[in-house]
């Protein structure tokens, strides 16, 4: 079933790896055209290979942290170079599990650069009426559950993440006029690069996690799916919301 057409161009972040590869591939699936941003060339690259549509597959090497104050240029330009947005998917971010005496000035920016600053600029170039379609218009961005069950370690991340979600909301009231959408959806463990690293350092498993995620640890699928239905049509009446996908229920 094609749920978009090839004239609806969508960003995906992120879109190298986990939560936004699968994003991308899906939304490619499905009819739309993908910019897809990264640094990882290579992996851009094979994604384009692999996708079913390569020939609506874009590729923009880019570190969104770099040249963070001019984002709503390099906006400017994606638009010249493929027309108004249909709406984004920002999967990019990193994680951050430090105690808060391990915590600087330094790693905080770190974090807050990519997992908030650089979406909300984004956000806000692509809400100019210059570069989006207008009404219909869906903006997702993935949050996680750490936005709200607060642990040890996370006092950085988690404030990113809380902040992100929060903004969402709030911005999905000044734009609700204009037809425009914006959501936030707020995963549990998912089983991606980032996850492999975390439980190689904290020496945790699925296995072990067994009591807290109930379902184990999901599939950047499980996410993707919720994502690509938030940026389509079909959820054309929801807006302003944060979406918890927590595998069975953790809170
Ligand atoms: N995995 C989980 O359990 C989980 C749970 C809740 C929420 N999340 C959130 O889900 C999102 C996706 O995470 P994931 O698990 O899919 O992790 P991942 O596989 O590590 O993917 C992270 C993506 O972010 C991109 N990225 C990082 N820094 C960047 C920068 N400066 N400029 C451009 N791109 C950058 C990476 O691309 P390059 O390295 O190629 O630049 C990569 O594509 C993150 O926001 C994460 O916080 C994940």
């Amino acid at each position: 079933m094609m749920l978009f057409s090839s004239d609806q161009f969508y960003i995906v972040t992120g879109a190298s790896s986990g939560i936004g590869e699968q994003t991308a591939l899906l939304l490619n699936e499905l009819g739309a055209s993908v910019v897809a941003i990264a640094r990882n060339k290579v992996r851009l690259e094979h994604l384009k290979q692999k996708c079913k549509y390569p020939e609506n597959m874009y590729i923009e090497v880019k570190d969104l942290t770099s040249e963070i104050t001019e984002i709503s240029s390099f906006i400017k330009s994606l638009c010249k170079k493929f027309g108004k947005f249909s709406g984004m998917a920002y999967c990019a971010g990193v994680s951050c599990v430090k105690p808060l005496q391990l915590v600087d000035y330094g790693v905080m920016q770190d974090a807050f650069n990519i997992n908030y600053f650089v979406p909300m600029l984004m956000t806000k170039a692509l809400l100019d009426r210059r570069n989006n379609k207008g009404n219909g218009t869906s903006l997702v961005f993935v949050s996680s559950l750490d936005a709200q069950i607060c642990t040890r370690g996370q006092s950085v991340y988690s404030g990113t993440k809380a902040a992100l979600s929060a903004s969402v909301k709030a911005i999905s009231k000044e734009v609700s006029g204009a037809g425009i959408r914006l959501n936030s959806v707020l995963p549990s463990m998912i089983k991606t690069q980032m996850t492999e690293d975390y439980s190689k350092l904290y020496n945790v498993s699925e296995e072990l996690q067994k009591d807290k995620y109930p379902w184990g640890w999901g599939e950047p699928l499980d996410v993707a799916n919720l994502i690509v239905f938030l940026l389509s049509d079909k959820s054309k009446f929801i807006s302003g919301q944060n979406y918890i996908i927590d595998s069975g229920g953790v809170i």
